[in-house]
């Protein structure tokens, strides 16, 4: 963790260096929850991709494989930012929601991609309003993929990709 503002700090009007400290520590919780997003990620994407049955959703299921892989590798690089600023990386994953629907399943994902695309739309402007310039380019290549998601789920249920405001 980094360490927290002295006695003599706090009562010396410092209150810029203060600041700063309870902006980092609230970024690394927010990334805690982008992390625990990724570990929800992976887990529906492995089983997404392995339960969906039917000619139509073949290709769409293999492409689900590929986004697996993805996004562990998004876990990796969130972890290692966490780290990086001194947190501690989460554990436990959002819950996975499940279904026998295919179509219901694409969509499930669908929602989680567009939450994906806004968290890291919005962490991207805190890293940089913290100067954390490194951090913040290693989220923008993230959300990259994370948009290439987006459209691949929104493709695959012949729909226009949704605006993300
Ligand atoms: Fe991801
Ligand atoms: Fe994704």
């Amino acid at each position: 963790m980094a360490p927290q503002p002295t006695k003599s700090e706090a009562s010396s009007g410092e209150v810029g260096a203060s600041e700063s400290t309870r902006s980092r520590a609230e970024l690394i919780r927010l990334l805690n929850e982008d992390l625990a997003r990724e570990y929800q990620a992976i887990i529906a994407y492995v089983v997404y991709s392995q339960v969906l049955k039917g000619a139509q959703y073949m290709s769409i299921a293999q492409e689900l494989e590929t986004h697996a892989a993805e996004e562990l590798q998004h876990a990796l690089i969130i972890s290692k930012q966490i780290d990086y600023l001194g947190g501690v990386p989460a554990v436990v994953p959002l819950p996975v929601r499940t279904s026998e629907d295919p179509e219901q399943m694409l969509r499930f994902d669908l929602e989680n991609e567009v939450d994906t695309v806004r968290n890291y739309r919005a962490r991207v402007r805190q890293c940089e309003a913290l100067s954390e310039y490194a951090v913040a380019e290693h989220i923008r290549e993230i959300l990259v993929q994370e948009q290439e998601h987006l459209i691949d789920l929104a493709t695959a249920l012949g729909e226009t990709p949704p605006t993300i405001t």
